[in-house]
């Protein structure tokens, strides 16, 4: 059967638009016990077009429920990313609890013409929880400065000065500005940083506050994705740093670079308003601009990140940015029973729905950890951990479809410093065509794509002597 084929790559319980292309995630707003989630889409093709703002709900962020498309390009341009909002009291008199997008309008006739100023801000609502949508009249909002990359406007309700406030990615820097009422804004503090070399062009920033987990301690967290070569991870990538915002400028101490995810892919997330217990949800596009036009699926491209609930904790290495699976993940996952596993417990064992799974296991490092995911026709996937390096890898250099692609080749060696751990947990969970790697409860993560020619079907730590295993776990995901 040829749609087999075709959807052998399709995530089943990572978001993916039905057909047609997808990049980064936009108008993450949860409202009336509903996730929405907005996204970069081009409904005429499988690569990047002209954008539109694609539109999904769900109650629970793992089923999803594909809506009509929310936003049309229109005579400002096109709709790049952006963020949306509930406007509780009516600030900008659309009406009481509306919806209100903030994105980027990209103008093409204006780049065309060598003009810089094609990015502006546009602004758009909705009355009926995200059905059908309105753009503002006297768009733009907000009119380029005279900055060339200006755009992915995060905007938020500052509940300490009763104001929205909005971070704007402005080419190498951060702008913040603020508004009563969504439509007027006023420039209010820029971020800088002396990166040399410089990093690629900033992108989808976003601002919130965390509390250290065990204590009372408030920080804030700011999010900057980064095109081009530039991010550890061979590609875009997105860095993080933790500081302090006074409601006007963010600080921050820290003297190195931090990434949200050293896998090749998650880039440009950000995380959602207004949610349930005030949990900070993280969604990223499960890809990288080095090659996400060429990746061998046919109908559709791209998927989203699992959605990852963010958590600081402080230890000798300072503040660190957890990225953990959201509390309703498990629900989805069924044990296997033991009987599955065969070998020297747990060194090896076989299941036919390995590449729709979850691995978790807690391990005692003596030297080393050498595990490997393997099929029939030989594609191999492999990770590692060397105790006295510190370092940690993925290697997908022939786990399949490797050659679509000369960057997707180059970076198929992932490697991030960790440290040097006794106890280790790993949690791998596989969905198609991507798996994603929390270490430590999420301390680090890797998440990379990966297209193997039949799904993976065994699973094997190779060296069993090097580790100790404490306790294993294997889950499929049904759905
Ligand atoms: C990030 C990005 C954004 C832009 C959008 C265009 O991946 O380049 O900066 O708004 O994609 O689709």
């Amino acid at each position: 059967d040829v749609n087999n084929n075709v959807e052998q790559y399709r995530s089943r319980f990572h978001f993916t638009p039905e057909a047609n292309w997808m990049n980064d995630p936009n108008g993450l707003v949860y409202f009336d016990d509903t996730y929405h989630l907005f996204y970069q889409y081009y409904p005429h093709g499988t690569v990047w077009g002209p954008m539109h703002w694609g539109h999904a709900v769900s109650k629970d962020l793992l089923n999803w429920e594909h809506k009509p498309i929310a936003l049309y390009p229109d005579k400002h341009g096109y709709i790049f990313s952006g963020s949306a909002v509930i406007d509780k009291q009516n600030t900008a008199g659309f009406g009481e609890n509306a919806m209100v997008a903030v994105y980027t309008y990209h103008n093409a006739n204006l780049e065309k013409e060598n003009s810089i100023l094609y990015q502006t801000q546009g602004i758009a609502y909705s009355t009926d929880k995200g059905e059908t949508w309105t753009k503002y009249k006297n768009n733009p909002v907000l009119d380029n400065p005279g900055i060339k990359d200006f755009r992915d406007p995060k905007v938020f309700w500052n509940v300490d000065k009763l104001k929205w406030q909005m971070l704007l990615a402005a080419k190498d820097h951060i702008q913040i500005y603020e508004s009563n009422n969504l439509k007027n804004w006023a420039k209010i503090s820029e971020f800088r940083l002396n990166d040399n070399p410089p990093l690629g062009v900033w992108e989808c920033p976003d601002l919130f506050k965390l509390t250290v987990e065990g204590s009372t301690e408030e920080k804030w967290v700011l999010i900057i994705s980064h095109g081009g070569e530039s991010s550890p991870n061979g590609g875009s990538g997105t860095r993080y740093f933790v500081g302090d915002y006074d409601g006007i400028t963010f600080t921050t101490n820290q003297k190195v670079n931090k990434w949200i995810d050293y896998g090749t892919d998650n880039y440009a997330g950000v995380t959602y308003n207004n949610t349930p217990n005030n949990k900070r949800i993280f969604i990223g596009w499960m890809s990288n601009w080095n090659y996400a036009t060429v990746t061998p699926t046919e109908t559709w491209r791209s998927a989203m990140t699992l959605p990852r609930e963010l958590k600081l904790i402080k230890n000798d290495n300072g503040y660190l940015v957890k990225s953990k699976l959201i509390d309703g993940f498990d629900n989805l996952t069924s044990k296997v029973p033991e009987a599955q596993i065969t070998g020297t417990y747990p060194t090896k064992f076989s299941y036919s729905n390995l590449q729709h799974s979850v691995v978790a296991f807690n391990a005692t490092i003596n030297t080393e950890l050498s595990l490997e995911l393997s099929n029939k026709d030989g594609d191999t996937y492999t990770v590692g951990y060397n105790k006295n390096t510190g370092e940690f890898f993925v290697n997908r250099g022939k786990s399949g479809h490797v050659d679509f692609n000369e960057n997707y080749k180059k970076s198929a060696y992932q490697t991030m410093q960790i440290g040097t751990k006794e106890q280790l947990s790993i949690t791998m969970v596989l969905d198609a065509s991507s798996v994603e790697i929390f270490i430590n409860n999420g301390e680090y993560v890797m998440t990379t794509q990966v297209f193997p020619n039949s799904d993976f079907t065994n699973f094997e730590i190779k060296n069993p002597k090097g580790i100790t295993i404490n306790n294993f776990e294997f889950k499929e995901v049904k759905k």
